[in-house]
């Protein structure tokens, strides 16, 4: 039997948390373990240059980017040659959007939802609507706080060239039918790009299982730097002609990462998978796509175990209007209050050196269907290293703060 999820023992990898500060903004962004900021170090301390075979800070360059694409490939369960590096989630998209736009005219339709992120939703609207493609919209019900399956039946026709879904809300944590949604998808004949940013830190995603033909994720989400990814099925990535410079290469993935790629950031998003693989330790000679696996499952167990209590003790305070609702969602939890806005209750918060942010995170359309003010609500989001005691500061702050 696996040993136990160890918390503490994963706490102590991290400087920022000898601040005394407790963070529930891992939604927006994870705290960063020593190993990776020391990868990262390294790299550029390091000799480097550009890739090459011949120095060894040419070797140095080439060996970042070559286990950044074995990390990220386990990480996601996709081959290595269909990883493609970039800024972030929202670079990647608008680039393969645009990539995707030049094979779509009128005629052609686009899905997308109001669960999503912007950054898988405003790349897609844009570049149809550039090219004269029809936006389709699959909606989100308020009131359970789920993708509304029956307006996806709707909007997937057989005109459908391509569905963006997300894995799970930033915003209130739901988590669609993935495997539903990609079966209506391929049923068309379409493809299905998946915005896992916010599921990756919550759950081993696979791109070879989920049914998604690209899947896209953020390693500043899951402990690593801020960088973005996206995994494609190689053969998805061979049909798309991004733009790019005339002498750099034709080669996927290559010729989707324009520039100079970030070599010190791979190193460092390699060593927060080296980590999360390691979070519960094995010595039985698992490859590493299945300690991310086995360890992926350990820190959803912990995580909801902390979502539950959090939960709970709100959900008894009247004056608390909980909008993570869905049957099946990360430990991401938006609340409002009646006598309070959401900023006053984060600044409060804040006071308490508790970090947890109000506003809308970017979920543009997801807000607007709730109905949710300028101000949107408090974000509590639950990371691999939170522990009961940052939930005990938590919920003591939050009962000086309303009461
Ligand atoms: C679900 C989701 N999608 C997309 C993004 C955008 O990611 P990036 O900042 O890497 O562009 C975020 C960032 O918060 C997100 O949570």
């Amino acid at each position: 039997m696996a040993p136990p999820y160890d918390v503490a023992r994963l706490r102590r990898r991290f400087p920022a948390l000898a601040s005394g500060l407790a963070f529930f903004d891992g939604p927006g962004g994870s705290q960063t373990p020593d190993v990776v900021a020391d990868a990262v170090r390294a790299t550029l301390a390091g000799p480097l240059s550009n890739r090459g075979d011949l120095t060894l800070a040419q070797d140095n360059a080439e060996r970042a980017v070559v286990e950044a694409r074995a990390a990220l490939a386990d990480l996601l369960e996709a081959d290595p040659q269909g990883v493609v590096f970039g800024r972030s989630f929202t670079q990647i998209t608008f680039d393969i959007a645009r990539a995707m736009a030049k094979r779509w005219g009128p005629g052609d339709e686009v899905v997308v939802s109001r669960l999503d992120h912007d950054g898988n939703v405003r790349p897609w609207v844009l570049t149809a609507e550039a090219v004269g493609a029809t936006v389709r919209w699959v909606d989100l019900d308020p009131a359970s706080g789920e993708l509304a399956m029956g307006s996806l039946d709707r909007a997937i026709t057989p005109r459908t060239r391509l569905v963006a879904i997300t894995g799970a809300s930033n915003l209130i944590g739901t988590r669609p039918d993935v495997a539903a949604v990609a079966a209506a998808t391929h049923h068309v004949g379409a493809w299905l790009y998946l915005d896992a940013v916010h599921l990756v830190p919550h759950e081993a995603v696979s791109l070879r299982t989920s049914g998604a033909d690209l899947v896209g994720c953020s390693t500043y989400k899951l402990l690593g730097p801020h960088a973005g990814v996206v995994a494609g099925r190689p053969e998805i990535l061979e049909q798309l002609h991004p733009d790019k410079l005339l002498p750099s290469t034709d080669a996927v993935p290559e010729r989707f990462e324009l520039g100079t790629l970030p070599y010190e950031l791979m190193a460092g998003a390699t060593a927060a998978v080296d980590l999360v693989a390691d979070l519960v330790p094995d010595d039985e000679g698992a490859t590493r796509r299945q300690r991310i696996e086995t360890s992926m499952a350990a820190v959803a167990t912990h995580e909801d175990r902390l979502r539950d209590r959090i939960e709970a003790d709100l959900s008894e305070r009247s004056g608390v209007t909980l909008w993570s609702r869905a049957s099946h969602r990360t430990p991401t939890i938006l609340a409002t209050f009646a006598d309070h806005d959401a900023g006053a209750v984060s600044r409060q918060l804040a006071e308490h050196g508790i970090n947890a942010p109000a506003g809308t995170f970017y979920a543009h359309e997801a807000a607007q269907r709730l109905g949710l003010g300028p101000d949107g609500g408090l974000r509590i989001g639950v990371a691999p290293y939170t522990d009961d005691a940052d939930v005990d500061r938590l919920l003591g702050a939050l009962d000086e703060t309303l009461r």
